[in-house]
């Protein structure tokens, strides 16, 4: 019997009680009326006189044995009910913050794609310049105000170093590396020495369009502007080109896109029903022929438009400085937007 009373034990020091269920299985199988523990009790009342003195001890160690493996494990199991029961299972999840992207990276992005269908590939050259590519390349006379300290942010006098006052630059960096056919947009970050207010900054940034090919005509250059247009503020938008003046192209246009109020006039057009959103024309051919494509042979148009202008339009914002302040107020709210 003593070896039976081992075996017992043993069995139960190797069991890992884990649930309430499993601890009631282990009662009703060692504890209860019928369990191991009374048969091991009726079993020792058939024992001669002296075999029970011997047995006697080992029975009392097992029944108190499998009793303290019993409420041990009882406890242990109810202070873990009662910590889940502690916790409120109907509190939101731990908040991750994910971040956003920036209005202008999105606008941008959204720009690109549009240009992207339609062949033209993405490029971008430096910030800091020199005088060649951002005014001379580009037909801009010596005496032009554009040069004027006014605008331009110098980094050295002589030789001039700039940082570029429009991406018009890079037009002249992709002429002087790339044989026509030329399709290209051109995003990126410009610096102008303007006073800071709520229409204008001291940087922003634009997109620049290029197309050099054999008989590029204005035409395709209205339709493709339409084409934009249409795609990013909706296809019932109409353009409207009034003639202006680039140094850099001839003929040159500004683009009007109709305003939502539908010429009913309202404060974000200013009663006119359009809005203003880019310039562009027909490559000049000087521009051709400074950067030795033959202008003879090749004609292009060019465009290039603000990025925080068309954001300002598609957000409903009023004040450009919100784009460059990183206030999270304004920021979060494109969370989730790609
Ligand atoms: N560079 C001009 C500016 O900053 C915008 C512009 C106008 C770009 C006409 C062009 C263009 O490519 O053809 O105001």
């Amino acid at each position: 019997m003593i070896s039976q009373i081992n075996q017992i034990q043993q069995d139960i020091a190797s069991q890992i009680i884990t649930s309430i269920d499993e601890l009631e299985v282990f009662r009703i199988k060692y504890l209860s009326k019928k369990g191991i523990i009374n048969q091991i009790f009726e079993d020792f009342k058939l024992l001669p006189p002296e075999e029970k003195k011997q047995v006697g001890p080992k029975v009392n160690e097992l029944k108190d044995y499998i009793t303290d493996v019993y409420t041990n494990n009882k406890n242990n199991l109810s202070q873990e009910t009662s910590n889940i029961n502690k916790q409120d299972l109907s509190l939101p999840g731990d908040f991750q913050n994910t971040g956003s992207r920036h209005p202008i990276s999105l606008v941008k992005n959204e720009i690109n794609a549009i240009f992207n269908r339609l062949g033209f590939t993405i490029t971008d050259g430096p910030e800091i310049e020199d005088d060649w590519h951002v005014f001379s390349a580009l037909n801009f006379p010596p005496e032009h105000p554009a040069r004027d300290m006014q605008d331009t942010f110098f980094i050295n006098k002589t030789p001039e170093i700039i940082l570029r006052t429009h991406t018009s630059s890079v037009q002249v960096r992709v002429m002087e590396n790339t044989k026509p056919p030329i399709r290209m947009i051109m995003p990126g970050r410009v610096y102008r020495n303007e006073a800071i207010s709520a229409r204008s900054h001291c940087f922003f940034h634009q997109i620049e369009g290029l197309y050099i090919d054999k008989d590029v005509s204005f035409a395709d250059l209205k339709q493709t502007l339409l084409f934009f247009a249409k795609e990013y503020f909706g296809s019932s938008t109409k353009i409207r080109l009034r003639p202006s003046y680039f140094p850099f192209t001839e003929p040159s246009a500004e683009v009007d896109i109709s305003c939502n109020c539908n010429g009913k006039g309202c404060n974000l057009c200013k009663y006119t029903g359009w809005l203003e959103i880019l310039g562009c024309g027909m490559v000049d051919p000087n521009v051709l022929d400074y950067n030795n494509i033959d202008s003879k042979l090749y004609s292009g148009y060019a465009f290039g438009m603000g990025i925080e202008r068309i954001a300002l339009l598609k957000y409903n914002v009023k004040d450009i400085r919100i784009y460059s302040e990183n206030d999270v107020r304004f920021l979060s709210q494109f969370t989730g937007v790609i």
